[in-house]
């Protein structure tokens, strides 16, 4: 059994017994280090304001706009006394109280108050509409309709760039059909649709590509059949076989088959042909998602043993299978919604915990070599107000759009799931930055970070830098 990384201690400076290094000169050396580096940020805290500045300034200047902190309030309702039954949850397992009543009315279908977390279509970001002052304008959490006027249905979704075609493709799950309970214990879902893929060249305009996955409709043991569950689609481009890549999570409705599904095709706009489901390494899987390296090497990340910790492997060469090779992460730590991405030869990773539909805390984790070891960062989420912060924004983590261009900038994509009406779920998109140093110490590095922070801001209102083209 593995221990959880908190506990493991740092074994470079142990000394065998009867060797000659003494215990004393080891301490006072670290001791000696500490102090050093302390009197080394120090000096960085004096430099104050100016120091700040002088960082914003060696940072991309396209970018200095979407890094500003910008707050929010909320008016919290009176207390109302009943709490909802019909906790929502999705997955097996027991969900926490909600920690603040503004969970519990986020969760309530009928919430005075429900308008601040699903604005309604008056406000929605329509690109065919949209001349004046709001064009390419991110709304996080409002409507966000295609060129068809119909609202985007591509929910734990990820994007694929196709640099050749200068085209981002943006897959997810079509969750278009009614929310509903397949008995009385059981998770609110929809049937499956299919996965849906959009395209855009400036990541605002999308346009819809159609069902490039279908759902089965007649078949029972089929994977696709409609009462099974289709979650976190995500696409990766083969450069060797010239193929598109589809990998999902498969399950049945009560979560209990708890596999990977693989599908394939010649095109980024399917169709896609499905393959088959398994278990990977012979274990469960259910959130997962999947991050091609810039070596070609791709891999999948999945939470398994019940959702305690996540597994990495690497996929064959072709990417329609696992290989052997497969490593434990955050073992313990009950995370799932895994997003990875890379920066400067660093790897890093948004994850939520575990809590069903409703929202929780993000955590960041980042590590040298991507099979581990991994350490938890803390909360990546900035700006807005505490309650906002301590619930990704009332929404969960999906996947981590690279900024071609404007390296260390990123689009966090997360869902805010609409419990009571599934496939009115939004959207959150908001700039996720890597640069400075991390600002919480990390579990066992004696409190001096190794990393950059990384920095998810909370706008009401953004769009990506003016002179960015989307390439
Ligand atoms: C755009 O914004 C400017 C300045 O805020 C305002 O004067 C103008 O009326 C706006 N135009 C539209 C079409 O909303
Ligand atoms: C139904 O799906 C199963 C599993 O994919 C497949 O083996 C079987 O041939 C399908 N049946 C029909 C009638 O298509
Ligand atoms: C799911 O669980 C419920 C209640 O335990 C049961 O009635 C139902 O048959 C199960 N469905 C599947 C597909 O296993
Ligand atoms: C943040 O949310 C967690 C649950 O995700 C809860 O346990 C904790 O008390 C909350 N903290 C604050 C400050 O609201």
């Amino acid at each position: 059994m593995r221990m959880r990384n908190k506990y493991r201690k740092p074994t470079t400076f142990c000394c065998n017994a009867g060797s000659i290094c003494s215990l004393s000169a080891v301490v006072w050396g670290l001791v000696g280090c500490v102090i050093m580096l302390h009197l080394y940020s120090l000096i960085h805290h004096q430099d104050g304001v100016g120091g700040e500045i002088q960082m914003r300034l060696n940072r991309h200047p396209l970018t200095r706009e979407l890094e500003e902190v910008e707050e929010e309030s909320f008016q919290i309702p009176p207390p109302r006394g009943k709490w909802s039954p019909h906790a929502p949850r999705n997955k097996p397992r027991p969900r926490p109280r909600p920690a603040t009543p503004l969970i519990e009315e986020f969760l309530d279908k009928s919430s005075q108050i429900r308008h601040l977390f699903f604005p309604d279509q008056r406000t929605a970001i329509d690109p065919m509409k949209e001349a004046g002052n709001d064009s390419l304008y991110f709304y996080p959490g409002r409507m966000w309709f295609d060129t068809n006027g119909k609202p985007i249905q591509a929910h734990g979704g990820g994007i694929l760039y196709v640099e050749r075609l200068g085209m981002y493709y943006w897959y997810g799950e079509n969750k278009d059909g009614p929310t509903y309970h397949a008995h009385k214990k059981g998770a609110a879902r929809v049937d499956i649709i299919g996965v849906s893929c959009y395209s855009s060249k400036d990541l605002w305009t999308w346009k819809n590509e159609g069902i490039v996955l279908m759902g089965e409709e007649t078949n029972e043991t089929h994977d696709l059949y409609k009462s099974n569950v289709l979650e976190r689609p995500k696409v990766v481009y083969n450069d060797k076989t010239g193929k598109y890549v589809m990998w999902m999570h498969i399950d049945d409705a009560n979560y209990t088959k708890a596999s990977v599904g693989i599908a394939i095709s010649d095109y980024p706009t399917g169709p896609f042909d499905y393959l088959y489901s398994k278990r990977p390494h012979g274990f469960d899987s259910r959130d997962m998602t999947i991050f091609k390296d810039d070596n070609g090497v791709a891999y999948l990340i999945y939470s398994s043993e019940d959702n305690s910790e996540l597994h990495i492997g690497t996929l064959t060469e072709d990417y329609l299978d696992v290989s052997q090779v497969m490593s434990r992460i955050l073992v313990g730590q009950h995370r799932e919604a895994p997003a990875l991405f890379k920066h400067q030869g660093t790897y890093y990773m948004i994850t939520s915990g575990c809590s069903g539909w409703a929202p929780n805390v993000a955590l960041v984790h980042a590590a040298d070599s991507i099979m581990g070891p991994w350490e938890t960062m803390g909360n990546p989420c900035i700006g807005g107000n505490k309650i906002l912060r301590n619930t990704t924004f009332f929404a969960q983590s999906t996947f981590v759009v690279p900024l071609p261009g404007l390296p260390g900038s990123f689009i966090f994509m997360a869902d805010r799931w609409n419990v009571a009406e599934l496939r009115d779920s939004r959207y959150l998109w908001l700039p996720l930055m890597v640069w400075g140093a991390a600002d919480q110490p990390l579990e066992y590095n004696y409190g001096f970070p190794l990393w950059s922070r990384v920095s998810i801001y909370w706008h009401r209102r953004w769009k990506l830098p003016d002179g960015w083209s989307g390439q």
